[in-house]
């Protein structure tokens, strides 16, 4: 099996408002790209656990986003329900070098991130 580990540049973090999101289309889904107050880069499925909300028209808070059909609370570093609710959007990893985001993307790694 051959290990496709993919690294792809999204852009700046100035690219994404303070407690906002930006989508990526990918061939796995879209992925909703956060960015917290504090600076901090998290990608999820831009899929609510519950009933598929698109979270990145959510509201983020502190290291949460509030899916806006229903109000769950979705961690966005882990992509799990915030208790009670339970469930995963799945994370997918970032990194940020010089002010730069990228996000990585596998055949291993999409399946994984549905998983959480
Ligand atoms: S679809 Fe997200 S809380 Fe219901």
């Amino acid at each position: 099996m051959t290990l496709m580990n993919d690294w792809i540049d999204i852009g700046r973090i100035e690219d994404i408002p303070p407690q906002g999101a930006r989508v990526i289309r990918t061939a796995q889904g879209d992925i909703a790209v956060f960015r917290t107050a504090t600076d901090e880069i998290f990608a999820l499925r831009d899929r609510c656990p519950h009933k598929g909300g698109p979270l990145s028209q959510g509201i983020v808070s502190g290291k949460t986003v509030t899916c806006p059909l229903h109000n769950w609370n979705i961690a966005l570093d882990t992509g799990e329900a915030v208790a009670p609710d339970e469930g995963c959007a799945g994370h997918f990893p970032v990194k940020i070098v010089e002010g730069r985001i990228s996000l990585l993307l596998s055949m291993e790694r999409a399946k994984l991130a549905v998983v959480c």
